[in-house]
């Protein structure tokens, strides 16, 4: 069988290790296989190349995708899912990867529904996937994000100031989560709880009446004070009815500042937790998605994508792990957040 692959949405580290493992384990069962370029975009322009074991070879600890990626969405485009239809003809293919978060695996569930075999491969550093414990991504971001609080902490013990940092994740607060206990942070604010500000300040100075002159607070980008008071760097909506996020650090550092008269800085980490080389563990769950994706197609389950459930890889029907979003609810993180962030 010819199968393709493309890699849509935000890129992330461990999505080389997928195109590197769906490659090596098409070879062994005898299909051939064909990248996509840029994601949705490349299946409306007949945009591919071939793939083989030596131009996916040396890719593995390499971030960001040998694909390349769009946030394109085929159903957002005049005739857009007519020409997806014509490529999946003029290309011969048999069955489709695609990898990517809920946007690019919601059209994929889509057009599983029109008739082309799609299987699924979830990614994403937010890892708000539903259904499957961790997307791929997610831990070298947490682990960019946490290094990055260990090095604030010295510039703010240094300068005895509060330094605010602004970590990526959408509307789901787990990198601020992890990061923020990883890294020690002394508050961490997550967009499932609005941010009470005399709570953040008290504990700052707290921590100063204990001789700790600094303070580092972690702060997810979806965080807000009250509800629909997202900060936002772009208030219009992309293919996908996402709006930008950013901001949220700046405005809370400026309110930190004015109630505690403390100085207080703000880094925004951005896209650097995206960058670089994927973690070991991304490596890993990259590859055992990527090999488990080219048995979905074998075994003909169209409409599923791997997961990672109790560290064992399954498909499950994309349908079902794109119905919600998987955001920070369990009672236990904020119990947790409690103890330790005083
Ligand atoms: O979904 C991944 C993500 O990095 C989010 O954490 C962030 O809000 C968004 O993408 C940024 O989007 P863009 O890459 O379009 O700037």
């Amino acid at each position: 069988m010819k199968i393709g692959i493309l890699t849509g949405g935000g890129d992330c580290p461990g999505l080389n290790p997928v195109i590197r493992a769906v490659v090596r384990k098409a070879i062994v069962d005898k299909h051939e296989i064909t990248g996509i370029k840029d994601g949705w975009r490349g299946m409306i322009e007949n945009n591919s190349m071939p793939l083989n074991l030596d131009n996916t070879s040396g890719i593995l600890h390499i971030g960001g995708t040998i694909l390349g990626t769009s946030r394109t969405n085929p159903y957002k485009k005049e005739g857009g899912v007519e020409k997806v239809k014509q490529t999946f003809k003029a290309l011969k293919l048999g069955a489709l990867i695609a990898v990517g978060g809920e946007d690019t695996l919601g059209v994929a569930s889509r057009l599983v529904k029109e008739g082309l075999n799609v299987v699924g491969v979830p990614k994403t550093i937010d890892n708000d996937l539903d259904q499957t414990e961790y997307t791929f991504g997610f831990d070298t971001a947490v682990n960019i994000a946490m290094e990055a609080i260990d090095r604030l902490h010295t510039t703010a013990c240094s300068h005895h100031r509060v330094l605010v940092v602004e970590i990526m994740g959408r509307h789901a607060g787990w990198i601020a989560l992890h990061a923020g206990i990883a890294g020690g942070a002394d508050s961490i604010l997550l967009p499932e709880k609005p941010i009470d500000l005399n709570k953040v300040c008290d504990v700052i100075k707290a921590r100063r009446e204990r001789g700790k002159l600094f303070s580092i607070i972690a702060v997810a980008e979806g965080a807000q004070f009250q509800e629909s008071d997202l900060v936002l760097q772009k208030k219009e909506l992309d293919a996908f009815g996402h709006v930008l996020l950013g901001g949220i650090g700046a405005t809370l550092a400026k309110k930190i500042e004015e109630k505690t008269k403390f100085e207080t800085r703000y880094v925004v980490l951005g896209h650097t937790q995206r960058g670089g080389s994927p973690t070991a563990f991304d490596r890993v769950l990259g590859t055992r998605f990527g090999v488990k994706a080219v048995e979905l197609v074998n075994e003909k389950k169209f409409g599923y994508m791997v997961c990672l459930q109790a560290n064992k890889i399954v498909g499950v029907p994309i349908e079902k792990a794109v119905a919600k979003l998987k955001i920070v609810e369990d009672r236990e993180w904020f119990d947790l957040i409690k103890v330790i962030c005083v």
